[in-house]
C-alpha cells in the first residue's frame, strides 16, 4: 500500500491568530508522540499561510502546508486570485484543486480545474484533484461515468514528470458536512474504481483519498475496508485532537496493523 496522507481542510475558518494556535497544538503533541508512518498537511486559508509557515519551519513541526486553491494564471489582473509561484514562495508545497466548493459555488469548470491541475503541478508543487458526484448523480446510478468524466478532464495529456505529484482525493458531494459518511462498500468501490482509471491515464500508484465526514471514530474502518490511502478531512481537522486521532488510525493501519 501507499504510505498513507492525511490532509486538514480548514476551509474559511480559523483568522491567523486561531491559525497559529491550532498549528502550534498540533506540533506540541506531534514532538511528545511522532507519527512515522503517515505524511500529515494542514491547508489554511490563503491568510493564514505565512504564519503557519513561520510556526512550522521556526518550531520544526512534522507537518506539510497546503493551499485551497490557486490561480490558473501566472500573473496580471485576476483580481482576488492568488498564484501558484506566491503560494511557492511560502513554502506552501500542497494545493487542493477542484473541491466541490469551488465547482459548485465559484464557477470552476472541468476546464479551469485542468489548467490549475497543471500550473501547480508545472511549478512542481503537490496537486490534490478532489473529485466527486453529488447526490442526484448517485441516485440516478451513474456515479462512476461521472467521477470517470472528472479525472479524465483534469488528467488526460498531464506530463509524465508531473505524475508522482497528483494525489486523487474521492469526496462525495452528499457526505461533506453533513455526518453522511459514505460506506466502507461505497469508497472501496470507487476508490477501486478510480485506481482503474489513473492507470489507464498512466498514473499507477497514485495515492487516493477519501473526503466526507470523516472523523476520529469511522477513519479506521474507512482505511481498512474502504481500502483508500488516507483522508481529506473537513471539520475534523479544526480541532488538534479529533485531527490527530485520524492521523493516529492512519498511522497504526500503515503499521503492520492493515
Ligand atoms: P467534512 O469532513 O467537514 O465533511 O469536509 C470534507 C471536505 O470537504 C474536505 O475537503
Amino acid at each position: 500500500m501507499n504510505r498513507p496522507l492525511v490532509i486538514g481542510n480548514w476551509k474559511m475558518n480559523l483568522d491567523y491568530v486561531e491559525a497559529v494556535h491550532l498549528v502550534q497544538q498540533l506540533g506540541v503533541v506531534l514532538q511528545n508522540k511522532p507519527l512515522e508512518h503517515v505524511d500529515v498537511v494542514v491547508v489554511p486559508p490563503f491568510v493564514d499561510l505565512r504564519s503557519v509557515t513561520s510556526v512550522v519551519e521556526s518550531e520544526r513541526i512534522s507537518l506539510e502546508v497546503g493551499a485551497q486553491h490557486a490561480s490558473a494564471h501566472d500573473a496580471g489582473a485576476h483580481t482576488g486570485e492568488v498564484s501558484v509561484s506566491m503560494l511557492q514562495r511560502l513554502n506552501v508545497q500542497w494545493v487542493l484543486v477542484g473541491h466541490s466548493e469551488r465547482r459548485a459555488m465559484y464557477a470552476m469548470t472541468d476546464d479551469v480545474v485542468a489548467h490549475t491541475l497543471r500550473a501547480v503541478v508545472r511549478a512542481g508543487l503537490q496537486a490534490v484533484l478532489c473529485v466527486g458526484e453529488e447526490l442526484s448523480v448517485r441516485e440516478a446510478g451513474t456515479p462512476r461515468e461521472f467521477v470517470t468524466a472528472q479525472l479524465h478532464a483534469a488528467l488526460a495529456g498531464v506530463e509524465e514528470k508531473s505524475r508522482p505529484l497528483i494525489t486523487i482525493a474521492y469526496e462525495p458531494v452528499w457526505a461533506i458536512g453533513t455526518g453522511l459518511t459514505a460506506s466502507s462498500e461505497q469508497v472501496r468501490d470507487m476508490t477501486e474504481h478510480i485506481r482503474t482509471v489513473a492507470a489507464s491515464l498512466s498514473l499507477e500508484n497514485t495515492r487516493v483519498l477519501y473526503g466526507g465526514s470523516v472523523n476520529a471514530d469511522n477513519a479506521a474502518a474507512l482505511l481498512s475496508e474502504g481500502r483508500v490511502d488516507g483522508f481529506l478531512v473537513g471539520g475534523a481537522s479544526l480541532k488538534a485532537d479529533s485531527f490527530l486521532a485520524i492521523a493516529q488510525a492512519a498511522n497504526d493501519c500503515y503499521d503492520g496493523k492493515r
